[in-house]
């Protein structure tokens, strides 16, 4: 068993953490001056690590994802002996770091672009994808860019083309080219040199594109959002076979520094495709790869089971899944769901077959903000799940003393310090959870077996098992209070009683035994029942 199986991973957006030195921008020492929250303390919520979204050197074009220097800390959150630090005060409470590592394009301010760019005979030239137009002065294929228009910009200075799958700021790099992965791979070995756990990888599906620039077919109708977006179906310049190869180098640059470095994979493509990425063995290519089938699914008991189930049947059997519900790039859950759903929706993320990663704020009920007319900075319109994280109630959250960098929310019930002294909170109930999952082989690594609730039931309840160990989760779904026959759902595989381990309604007394056949839910209550 590895340490991320059983764990808990904890994504920071660093601009929106804790600013420590009041520019309205969180920072390296804001988030060391907050570990207290994650793991160490009595009140943390015990998370086992955390995933910071960039805060390399960047001109801030798709904040932090275009990066100009791989290796040094952008100066708004700090500088490396302030990231040391971090490093230093994670480590000392056992909460391992996890950065992200953005393979894919780099941005235009970086050195090998600017040399790249500065002549077509320049040996950075090939790092990155160009090509001439077309005979009109057109661009050379149709391709679309993830943030919409054509995915190549003109370079006036050199007369060709250049590829970006994100914004025109964000050149692709290319990785048919070896001193790609070289540079890469140095990349990778400076950080696990400095001592970091691992790499949340960056839009990998998007490394490797067909030599021949073949134009994508038009887009299918009905919503496809992962492959048919922008008015195309992606097939040529997306999740192309080869990509596999570009982990695996990934892979073999991380273990020859620090053998067992975690590796998570973030592509947007069906869950079929996405198990390729765990590689033929475990240690092959990534650990680990978001499920994000399962974060667009719907607050639905059938929709739920089904995105649950994909990823248990088409990962190998050595695979291990990783769910998060809410991230920087998509509507928070607490909006996507609505409020009712967010304690059964917590001890769903924690209690399923797979490492979770929670998103900061999750855990006090964050919803989006969204900017108001004039505000807006993401030119993607992504803002509103990335407003500062909600400390306090007060001005500025407790996140900063100064204005902060985007619109903060209503910090009146959902605030860090209001839920750590109630014990009915969301947050105290994120901790209860965690907390039973660290304690329990079954929840923490045991397999996953669904029980056949009828779909009108509005229940998702499933089993986990480790050794002698079973508890079953039972979750309601529709905001619909009722009693439910798990015991005739189960088909013979349960016992007729078992004993309340946890409801999320946290009156209800917890050493309840409870007849299977009639379990009453209140609605959006989910249970945890020790069988
Ligand atoms: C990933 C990031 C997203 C970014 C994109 C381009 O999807 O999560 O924020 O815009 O890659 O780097």
């Amino acid at each position: 068993m590895t340490w991320w199986q059983p764990g808990v991973l904890y994504q920071i957006y660093p601009r929106s953490f804790a600013d420590s030195n009041g520019d309205g921008i969180g920072d390296m020492d804001g988030i060391t001056g907050h570990l207290d929250h994650l793991r160490g303390s009595p009140g943390s919520l015990g998370v086992d690590a955390i995933w910071v979204s960039p805060f390399f050197r960047s001109p801030g074009a798709d904040f932090g994802y275009d990066v100009s220097d791989y290796t040094d800390i952008d100066p708004v959150y700090g500088d490396l002996a302030a990231f040391d630090r971090l490093l230093a005060a994670a480590h000392e409470r056992g909460l391992r770091v996890l950065l992200d590592l953005i393979p894919g394009h780099t941005s235009v301010e970086h050195p090998w672009f600017r040399a790249a760019r500065s002549s077509r005979t320049d040996p950075h030239r090939r790092l990155y994808i160009w090509a001439d137009p077309t005979p009109d002065g057109g661009p050379p294929n149709g391709w679309t860019s993830t943030f919409g228009g054509s995915a190549w910009e003109w370079d006036e200075g050199s007369g060709q083309y250049y590829l970006h799958s994100f914004y025109p700021e964000q050149p692709d790099l290319d990785w048919r080219e070896p001193a790609v992965h070289e540079r890469i791979g140095e990349v990778v070995r400076f950080w696990l040199q400095r001592g970091v756990d691992g790499f949340r990888v960056d839009a990998i599906d998007r490394s490797i594109k067909d030599p021949l620039l073949r134009e994508n077919p038009p887009a299918l109708p009905g919503p496809r959002r992962f492959d048919s977006f922008r008015g195309q179906y992606h097939l040529w310049n997306k999740d192309r076979p080869e990509t596999l190869d570009v982990v695996r180098s990934i892979r073999r640059s991380a273990e020859r520094v620090k053998p067992g470095s975690l590796l998570l994979g973030e592509s947007y493509i069906p869950i079929e495709r996405l198990a390729r990425y765990l590689g033929d063995h475990p240690g092959d290519a990534f650990d680990l790869v978001f499920d994000f089938p399962f974060l667009d699914s719907a607050w639905d008991a059938g929709a739920l089971r089904h995105a649950v189930e994909a990823a248990e049947a088409h990962f190998p059997p050595s695979g291990w899944p990783c769910r998060a519900l809410s991230n920087h790039d998509n509507p928070r859950h607490a909006t996507r769901f609505g409020r009712g759903s967010l304690r059964a929706a917590a001890m769903l993320s924690l209690t399923l077959r797979g490492t979770p990663v929670l998103y900061m704020g999750e855990e006090i009920g964050m919803a989006d903000v969204p900017a108001s007319a004039g505000e807006a900075l993401d030119r993607a319109g992504r803002d509103a799940a990335r407003t500062p994280m909600q400390w306090r109630d007060e001005p500025g959250a407790g996140f900063t003393s100064g204005e902060p960098w985007l619109r903060i929310g209503d910090t009146s019930s959902v605030n860090v310090a209001d839920q750590a002294e109630d014990p009915g909170s969301l947050l105290s109930l994120y901790r209860r959870l965690i907390a039973e999952r660290a304690a329990s082989p079954a929840l923490a690594s045991g397999s996953y077996r669904g029980l056949d609730t009828s779909p009108e039931s509005g229940v998702f309840a499933y089993v986990r098992e480790s050794g002698t160990e079973r508890s079953l989760v039972a979750i309601e779904c529709r905001g619909r209070a009722g009693s439910h026959d798990l015991f005739a759902a189960a088909r013979g595989s349960l016992p007729k009683t078992g004993r309340l381990a946890l409801s999320t309604d946290t009156s209800r007394p917890s050493s309840d035994d409870l007849d299977l056949s009639h379990v009453d839910l209140a609605a959006n209550e989910g249970i945890i029942v020790s069988l």
